[in-house]
């Protein structure tokens, strides 16, 4: 988990998450992931931040079905959308790709070989290995934000216990 990073002065930890549109799963999943990591008292040592490969929504709050289906579940989510840049994958030690085409534009911006090694995919985090990807809920309906919540919930969990263990158990 550990990577060196030249860019990175606070010396937290810090993870990417990217999906294409950067309004759904991926503000989703850092804003799930926040939450974890404040629970567990880490704030001081771990940073998220989300982005999309598509920078059409640049500047929008996440899509108000994710917002709402994310507050029911006591997650607020304030992230306002960005687009993933080369630089990202220098600047952070985590980079994780919600599906696989997220997965292949992120190699492709990639500066470097050793910033390649940083990217890796949210469904390697599921414990329960159901999907191999996190599916765009943007054209579904209630069920399926209320899917990827589930789906992320389960993998930020489990990517902070392994971050953690990792990185501060030493
Ligand atoms: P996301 O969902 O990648 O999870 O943020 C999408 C949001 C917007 C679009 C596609 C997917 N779009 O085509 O605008």
């Amino acid at each position: 988990m550990n990577n060196s990073n030249d860019l990175n002065i606070n010396n937290k930890y810090k993870v990417l998450f990217v999906c294409l549109g950067n309004i759904c799963r991926s503000p989703a999943a850092q804003g799930i992931f926040e939450h974890y990591v404040r629970e567990n008292g880490l704030q001081d040592r771990i940073e998220a931040d989300s982005a999309g490969t598509y920078g059409g929504h640049r500047g929008e709050l996440p899509d108000r079905r994710m917002r709402t289906a994310a507050l029911y579940r006591g997650f607020a989510l304030t992230h306002q959308s960005r687009q993933v840049r080369s630089i990202d994958l220098l600047d952070f030690d985590l980079v994780i790709a919600m599906d696989d085409q997220n997965y292949e534009d992120l190699m492709h911006i990639a500066p470097s070989v050793e910033a390649t090694h940083k990217i890796r995919r949210m469904s390697d985090f599921l414990t329960t290995r159901r999907m191999s990807y996190i599916p765009d809920p943007y054209y579904m309906g209630a069920e399926g934000f209320s899917h990827v919540l589930d789906l992320l919930e389960d993998g930020c969990q489990n990517l902070l216990n392994l971050i953690s263990k990792a990185e501060f158990s030493k």
